[in-house]
């Protein structure tokens, strides 16, 4: 039986993923590079050097930096988004994160967080969450990016859980795919278009709910 869940925090706890995109949006402006939300999806949940290599390949100019630049270029985006989350506070929760993150500590499971970001334990803290979880793997512990499944791995790991008995949930395609390679049961907030490869979804976070996830996992 399932004895964890393992959540994304981008765009799954609250809705920085429209901050990360408004700041790569602003910086691919800066370069000539304009891109769209379609475009965006394929940046959701990748880490902040490989975003923008995808965001300067679609423009052609991944060769025009040296990695000196480019670290400029990143800590850049990363500034604008500093300055977009200033004002986080619990109020920025999505709905019904609360009551699903009470309905999992009731039930006796253990949460985690795997996060590919560098700002994660700034902004789960601006959010009032930390509580909440059990152990918190961000970016500066984590060599491989997703969809590349360690972020998911090494959550379950300090939580002492074995994958299969983890649920992740996530936002983003890279980590439905991280998830799914973690061979764990995803669970995805969004748009079927993009996550068909996940094992449940659901149109919006007030959905989620542990006992209709747990009516369809089998382990
Ligand atoms: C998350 C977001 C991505 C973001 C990445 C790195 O995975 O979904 O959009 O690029 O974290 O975030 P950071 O705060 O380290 O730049
Ligand atoms: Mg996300």
């Amino acid at each position: 039986t399932i004895e964890a869940v393992i959540f994304d925090l981008d765009g799954v706890i609250t809705d920085t993923a429209e901050y990360h995109y408004l700041a790569w949006k602003q910086l691919g402006e800066e370069l000539g590079i304009p891109f769209d939300r379609e475009f965006n999806e394929t940046l959701k949940g990748v880490s902040r050097t490989e975003s923008l290599e995808r965001i300067l390949t679609l423009g052609g100019k991944q060769d025009d930096f040296t990695p000196e630049e480019k670290d400029g270029l990143a800590q850049k985006k990363n500034e604008h988004y500093v300055e977009l989350i200033q004002h986080i506070s619990s109020d920025d929760l999505l709905p019904g994160i609360v009551s699903f993150l009470d309905e999992i500590k009731e039930a006796g499971l253990k949460i985690g967080m795997a996060s590919a970001s560098k700002n994660a334990f700034a902004v789960v803290d601006a959010l009032g969450v930390r509580h909440y979880f059990d152990h918190i793997v961000d970016a500066a512990t984590v060599a491989q990016s997703k969809p590349h499944p360690e972020v998911f791995l090494k959550a379950a790991s300090a939580l002492g859980v074995k994958p299969e008995l983890a649920i992740g949930v996530e936002d983003a395609a890279a980590g439905v795919t991280a998830i799914k390679a973690a061979n764990m049961f995803a669970v995805a907030v969004g748009e079927e278009s993009m996550l068909g490869h996940a094992d449940l979804i659901v149109a919006s976070t007030d959905e989620l709910s542990l006992e209709r996830i747990l009516e369809r996992v089998h382990v």
